[in-house]
């Protein structure tokens, strides 16, 4: 296995980033540091729509799916069943597998899952041996993967990835297996660390890992999933999981969502259908995300914060037969629809996408806006299932009051990320995106050929124009110098060289999401209750902020810390909450 390496991307900007910053230095340090000068407005190059850097051509393996881990590794992993890929295993260490396909023996001899190293980004060929093919996951308090599901040998799998720091960590197949078959499910991690599985095709029904006692060996059926099955088109699979505040799940499917009482198997409430005609969910797909948690803003009577829903994308009831059935290609809906569940009366607002989307995934960024990128504007999720890729991606300003203001379309991609394509939020700040394939094997001849590549879209917020604004953390003052517990002061040490006045400061805490088909699986940002800042000399600060509140808030478990000043992230450092 080659490990390749490609150091034209990051370092480019970084330095960019530090000719500004040196020169801004030389000019006029004063006026920079004083609290109440004005800051020059930035200068608004073509770069603040973010940039696009292809990090490798190729690295063998199509990420349908992605998952970064706590020691800012990335597994990747595509499905098992369908020949060779283009990666390869080191001279010595070739993992062969045997299985059928059609009364037929396939060996093949070739890695479908990868471990790529952020900071260098190089990656390493592992070892995946049950069929992942349209799994599921979601890390475990201790930071290890827990991946579920899949097709033919995996369809009842269970899987787990720890990571480590010698490169030696492999996956592991438990002899436990999940109690129904689970194609195209979705995983949710829970308040007391168990992992809720959701779901998959013709599975109407949910189940929990580990099965450590009676409750949780148990499969509980959940009739919502059968009334929003679409007759030939499903539209309900990969169902939608966000876990609330009040402890319940919000759960959306198709049309139609219900606040959940997954201990006792009751549907809480019925949110009202949504309207349009438009599906939301796969193979209509389009994508969800609950906003971020704001510990710092309005909270409710029980100290719980408001809660939104964001949904975005999708296509039209039929479009799947059209596009399979028919090689009609329906245009995808541009809508959006945002609930405030915490409304006594709640219901959906609309709002229009400046471009239609299926197949569109949506990263909430550490500073609470939401990007939406990948996907095509015709058609459906599923093999040859649509044209016209969206390679622009938008921003939706989560916290612009104005609607007519609130979506951005960036800088485009040159890569179409159609079916069977991820992305996922690195600590950095930049977007990792790969994948794509809507073909049943590996295929570089037809249209939308199977993308090997990998790329980091670098968001507006990392342009060299905010690098005075970016905070830098220093250290952080915690038990075990990570561990944020819950409801406890904890403090941060950050270096800021220019300090906007008037504008807060936030520590957000953002989950680590699974991603495949356009869901981000448990992602999470939580914006902490801040204590207390203070400014130690010119550049050093100190933002003492109180750990979430309650585990339905922030599930234990492995997050990014970012420290947000007026809109701009810096590098997170990982902690443990618990
Ligand atoms: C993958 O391998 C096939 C067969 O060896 C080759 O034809 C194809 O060009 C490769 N694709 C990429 C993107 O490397
Ligand atoms: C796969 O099949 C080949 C040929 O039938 C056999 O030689 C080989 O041992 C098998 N490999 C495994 C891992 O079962
Ligand atoms: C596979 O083999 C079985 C038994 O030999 C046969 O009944 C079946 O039709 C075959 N399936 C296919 C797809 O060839
Ligand atoms: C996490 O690690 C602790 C300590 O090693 C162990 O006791 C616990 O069972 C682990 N939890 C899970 C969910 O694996
Ligand atoms: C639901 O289940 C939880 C935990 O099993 C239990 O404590 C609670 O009383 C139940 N609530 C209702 C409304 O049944
Ligand atoms: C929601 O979807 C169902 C099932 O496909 C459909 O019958 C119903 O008309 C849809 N409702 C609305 C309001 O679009
Ligand atoms: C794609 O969708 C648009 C909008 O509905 C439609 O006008 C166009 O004809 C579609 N393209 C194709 C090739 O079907």
């Amino acid at each position: 296995m080659a490990i390749f390496k490609n150091h034209a991307a990051l370092p480019t900007v970084f330095f960019y980033v530090s000719a500004t910053l040196f020169s801004l230095f030389i000019a006029s340090p004063d006026s920079y540091f004083n609290d109440m000068s004005p800051v020059p407005a930035p200068t608004v190059a073509p770069y603040d729509g973010g940039q696009w850097i292809l990090l490798h051509k190729s690295i063998g393996v199509s990420a349908m799916h992605m998952q970064l881990l706590k020691n800012n590794k990335v597994i990747l992993f595509d499905r098992t069943d369908m020949g060779p890929s283009n990666a390869t295993y080191p001279p010595g260490a070739v993992q062969c597998r045997n299985y059928t396909v059609r009364n037929r023996t396939v060996t093949d001899c070739t890695p479908h899952s990868l471990l790529y190293d952020v900071a260098s980004d190089t990656f390493l060929p592992l070892v995946v041996k049950s069929d992942t093919w349209c799994s599921s996951g979601a890390v475990d308090p201790n930071g290890t993967l827990v991946q579920t599901g899949g097709y033919g040998t995996g369809i009842q799998a269970i899987r787990t990835f720890t990571p480590c720091d010698d490169d030696t960590c492999q996956w592991v197949e438990l002899g436990v297996k999940l109690l129904a078959q689970r194609w195209y499910a979705t995983n949710q991690i829970l308040p007391d660390g168990r992992v809720i599985v959701v779901g998959g095709r013709r599975a109407f029904n949910y189940e929990f890992y580990p099965k450590a006692d009676d409750k949780s060996s148990k499969l509980y059926t959940m009739r919502f999933l059968w009334e929003t099955t679409d007759f030939y088109e499903e539209n309900n699979l990969y169902p939608f999981l966000h876990l609330l505040p009040d402890g319940n799940l919000f759960v959306f499917a198709n049309n139609r969502s219900i606040l959940f009482d997954y201990n006792n198997n009751t549907v809480v409430k019925a949110f009202p259908v949504m309207r349009g005609g438009v599906k939301r969910s796969y193979p209509a797909t389009g994508s969800s995300v609950m906003l971020p948690l704001k510990m710092n803003g309005v909270l409710d009577g029980s100290g719980q914060p408001e809660v939104e829903i964001l949904i975005c994308g999708g296509s039209y009831g039929g479009a799947y037969y059209k596009s399979n059935r028919e090689n009609v290609y329906i245009g995808a809906s541009a809508s959006c629809c945002r609930i405030k569940l915490s409304d006594p009366n709640p219901n959906w607002v609309m709002e229009e996408m400046p471009l239609p989307r299926v197949m569109g995934d949506m990263l909430l960024l550490p500073n609470g806006d939401v990007l939406i990128l990948n996907g095509a504007a015709n058609g459906t999720a599923g093999w040859e299932d649509a044209i016209n890729p969206v390679l622009h991606p938008v921003l939706y300003k989560t916290y612009e009051p104005d609607p007519s203001r609130r979506f951005v379309i960036l800088n485009p991609t040159t890569i179409p990320r159609m079916y069977h394509s991820s992305c996922l939020l690195l600590p950095d700040g930049r977007i990792l995106v790969g994948g794509s394939n809507p073909h049943q094997m590996y295929n570089f001849r037809r249209a939308f050929p199977t993308e090997l590549s990998l790329e980091a879209y670098i968001p507006p917020y990392l342009s060299p124009s905010s690098a005075l604004l970016r905070p830098t953390i220093i250290s952080i003052e915690a038990e075990g110098g990570n561990i944020v517990s819950y409801g406890q002061e904890f403090s941060v040490n950050f270096g800021l060289s220019v300090y906007r006045p008037g504008v807060a400061i936030t520590v957000a805490l953002v989950s680590p999401s699974f991603t495949t088909h356009s869901l981000a699986m448990n992602q999470r940002v939580v914006v902490l209750e801040v204590a207390s800042q203070k400014r130690l000399s010119v550049f050093d600060y100190k933002i003492t902020a109180r750990g979430p509140p309650s585990t339905t808030v922030a599930p234990p478990g492995y997050y990014m810390i970012f420290i947000v000043h007026a809109g701009v992230p810096g590098q997170a450092l990982w902690v443990k909450v618990q």
